[in-house]
């Protein structure tokens, strides 16, 4: 485990952009893995205004979202869909054959999840799968007690986890309490490199007991990262303050 603390949240948005470049630059046609959240918006950011400098091409990307809301269509305002359109797919050259995003309206549930991991199996290995991760230990939506080898699922959210989401809606009541998520066995067996963000005080507490101990449990989702050769974690300066 590589860990890398930075001053600012602008600057681990930057070191994070910067790895997705150099993977790219590496294999044009790398397969990534994306996360949504207030995290990596600041890396998206970075990497539209790298595009648009001409440093970068995303023509040949393959992009698999983390999870997907299951109760809200995919032109709502809060989906991952919506998200991943205005933050980043509408402003650079990926062609949208090559984005997948799991559908939460899809009628039947099961079949979905199973076609999104056989998509994932037909691209290959994920060259880098960058996540975020929640005040309780969260990857993808892959709540506290989550299966270590979970392929791609359907998950309740934890409520912390919808409390926690409740900013981005006009009411508690309005966020999803299901989701399609990529599984942890998915990320820990299909990466090649997994890139972990993490800024702001409210995650210096589950930083601390990620890192604090190599103990894989289905408790802390986020533990089976130690279970990875190639893991990077970049944390602001306030993540990091426990640690
Ligand atoms: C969300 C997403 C996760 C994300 C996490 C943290 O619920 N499903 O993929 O990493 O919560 O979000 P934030 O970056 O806004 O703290």
């Amino acid at each position: 485990m590589q860990i890398k603390v930075l001053d600012h949240y602008t600057e681990l948005s930057k070191q994070a952009a910067h790895i997705v470049i150099d993977t790219i630059s590496r294999k044009e046609d790398s397969v990534l893995g994306l996360p949504t959240g207030g995290t990596p918006e600041g890396m998206y950011k970075e990497l539209v205004e790298q595009y648009k400098n001409g440093e970068i091409s995303f023509s040949q990307v393959t992009a698999f979202n983390l999870d997907e809301y299951i109760g809200i269509p995919q032109n709502h305002t809060q989906s991952y869909y919506t998200f991943m359109q205005e933050k980043l797919y509408s402003h650079i050259d990926i062609d949208s054959k090559q984005t997948h995003i799991p559908s939460g309206e899809a009628t039947n549930l099961e079949l979905e999840c199973s076609r999104y991991e056989k998509l994932i199996d037909q691209a290959g290995q994920l060259d880098l799968l960058i996540i975020g991760i929640g005040t309780n230990g969260h990857i993808g939506f892959n709540e506290p007690g989550a299966d270590i080898q979970a392929t791609t699922s359907v998950v309740h959210l934890a409520q912390s986890t919808i409390e926690a989401n409740a900013r981005f809606f006009d009411r508690i009541e309005e966020v999803p309490k299901q989701a399609i998520t990529m599984g942890l066995g998915t990320m820990i067996n299909k990466s090649k490199h997994i890139l972990l963000l993490a800024s702001g005080k409210q995650k210096a507490e589950i930083i601390q007991q990620l890192l604090t101990s190599q103990e894989v449990k289905s408790e802390l989702p986020a533990s089976v990262l130690h279970l990875h050769q190639n893991v990077t974690i970049l944390l602001d300066r306030e993540a990091a303050s426990l640690w």
